[in-house]
């Protein structure tokens, strides 16, 4: 719903964040508020959100700086949207142009245009979120870039039935490999065998992970791609082949309430007798072969080897608890919520 005022203006919903949580996040750390939505300045354009990217780094940045700066109690909430340009005072703009940026949890951002991703008009509109937005690429460039699997090797990831993760195990079948996924629940687990074509799925929440990993990866593990950090990675550390790579993308197991006091054993050992590489990603750091990315993605996704699955609800007032819900396992694929 978008609301004009006696003068014309336009109403502006925000979702500020009133503390930095100590422990679990919780609604209570939210609050919904209402200004007049800003007028863009030169060099700047007043975007409306269509959806919320709903993402484990929203709970990250609460912790402090990362490659974006923390966000600070009192402020907008901070996050990725798909958006519609309703004024430009930029070259390059112009209303009814699709753009992904960093809005925050909001109605309407004014932001420089030059902190724009212009975007084209697809169906569904959600997928730019999904397959072809940040999910999509650093499933690809943290799996084939970092990862660099080879046919017949074993590829292990974590989250697995996460936006990233549900990506980077079916890209790993596409490249010839075994997969296993680890994921909470044997729903999420079945569903990844049965839907995506992984080989096998480790249920974390019930399993000892190490034991069943070891049944379902028994040749080892060549890749992981690390979502979550922790005990997980621990697990997979001890059952990587010598020469093998981990993507390390992410540690959710980390970000909402205190991280472990310990860090997960075999560092360094493990990594000099086995030869292993650990490295780090940020998506953008690739983004320079975007193009040949995308066109990859999109050819999988037509010829139904990529199955792309979303989890969409609808209100901005909602969005706190979907990111509350997406901490605790809730979704399956890429969760997003649908603002106007
Ligand atoms: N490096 C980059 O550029 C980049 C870009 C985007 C995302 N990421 C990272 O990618 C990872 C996935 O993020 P996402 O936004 O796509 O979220 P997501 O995978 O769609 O959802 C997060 C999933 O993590 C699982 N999870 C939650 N707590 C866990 C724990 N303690 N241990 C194991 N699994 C846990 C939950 O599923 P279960 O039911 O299986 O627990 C949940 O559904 C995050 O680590 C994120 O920071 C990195």
């Amino acid at each position: 719903m978008h609301l004009r005022g006696a003068m014309g203006e336009r109403t502006n919903r925000q979702i500020l964040l009133v503390e930095k949580p100590a422990g679990r996040l919780a609604p209570e750390h939210f609050r919904l508020t209402q200004a007049t939505a800003p007028a863009p300045k030169d060099g700047e354009v007043l975007v409306r959100l269509r959806y919320i990217s709903l993402d484990a780094a929203n709970r990250a940045w609460m912790q402090g700086a990362t490659y974006r700066a923390a966000v600070e109690p009192g402020a907008v909430m901070a996050g990725g949207a798909l958006a519609e340009v309703v004024e430009s005072r930029a070259d390059g703009f112009a209303a009814g142009d699709l753009v992904f940026a960093d809005t925050g949890w909001q109605d309407y951002a004014a932001l420089p245009a030059r902190h724009l991703i212009k975007l084209p008009k697809i169906t569904p509109l959600t997928h730019l979120l999904s397959v072809y937005g940040i999910a999509g690429l650093t499933a690809y460039f943290g799996l084939l870039h970092v990862g660099r699997p080879k046919e017949g090797e074993t590829v292990v990831v974590s989250a697995a039935a996460g936006s990233v993760g549900s990506l980077v195990g079916q890209i790993g079948k596409i490249k010839g490999c075994r997969v296993v996924g680890i994921a909470g629940g044997r729903e999420k687990c079945d569903w990844l065998i049965r839907q995506l074509g992984f080989d096998a799925a480790v249920d974390y929440k019930a399993a000892n992970v190490f034991k069943e990993l070891k049944q379902a990866a028994p040749r080892g593990i060549d890749v992981y791609f690390d979502n979550v950090g922790g005990d997980i990675l621990e697990a997979c550390l001890a059952q990587m082949n010598v020469r093998g790579r981990i993507a390390c993308c992410g540690a959710i197991s980390q970000y909402d309430g205190a991280p472990d006091a310990h860090g997960p054993r075999g560092v360094p050992g493990l990594i000099v007798v086995k030869r292993l590489v650990l490295q780090g990603f940020i998506v953008t750091d690739y983004f320079n072969e975007r193009e040949q990315a995308l066109a990859d993605l999109q050819s999988w996704v037509a010829a139904g080897k990529l199955k792309v699955q979303e989890d969409v609800s609808d209100g901005l007032e909602n969005t706190p608890r979907a990111l509350i819900g997406l901490l605790a396992g809730e979704n399956r694929g890429k969760r997003m919520v649908r603002v106007g």
